[in-house]
């Protein structure tokens, strides 16, 4: 039988901060059958196009990202926080709850016309990926795909990916 992603993604309430509920995903990655699952579900679920590299939202979108990129034979891009990737980067900025933040991709990490996977473990409000989205498309790749493990759809970040084709492996309405 599949594993049932959903029973393995605890709820941490007032985590980060009171009035949270953080989804903690790491029971799942404890679980080699249910990470198996995953995989293919992502692969199930993606578009019969080449894929050329996989961008994976640093830090908990490295997890599935680099075993996509396996998986596709395609290359693996870390969109990672400010000051830690080495050589010359585009930036872009993000809301987040309060204040905000700072997304940075390596410049020559896409051809140009190279399809491109998007892949988070989250969609929550949507900034993260939606910046992602716009770093992806500087460096001139085609966003062909975006894909998460766990979509809180009542935060309806859906609505800041509305051009680019989503989807996502457990949701919370
Ligand atoms: C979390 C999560 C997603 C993002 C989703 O990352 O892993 O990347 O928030 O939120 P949004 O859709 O509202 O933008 P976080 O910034 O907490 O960092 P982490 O992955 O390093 O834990
Ligand atoms: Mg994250």
């Amino acid at each position: 039988m599949e594993t049932n992603l959903k029973s393995l993604i605890r709820d941490i309430p007032d985590f980060p901060k009171k009035g949270i509920t953080y989804k903690d995903i790491t029971p799942l990655l404890l679980d080699p059958e249910a990470m198996k699952t995953a995989v293919d579900r992502f692969i199930e679920n993606l578009p019969d196009v080449k894929i050329h590299k996989v961008v994976g939202i640093e830090s908990r979108g490295f997890f599935f990202a680099t075993l996509l990129a396996e998986k596709l034979n395609a290359g693996f891009i870390p969109v990672r926080k400010p000051g830690k990737l080495p050589h010359h980067t585009h930036s872009e900025d993000y809301d987040l709850e309060y204040g905000t933040d700072t997304l940075e991709i390596h410049e020559d990490a896409i051809n140009k016309g190279e399809n491109v996977l998007l892949h988070d473990d989250v969609l929550a409000t949507g900034g993260t990926a939606a910046a992602t989205c716009k770093l992806i498309e500087r460096g001139g790749g085609k966003i062909v795909h975006c894909n998460f493990l766990v979509e809180l759809e009542f935060l309806e970040g859906k609505r800041k990916l509305e051009n680019y084709d989503v989807s996502s492996l457990i949701k919370y309405s």
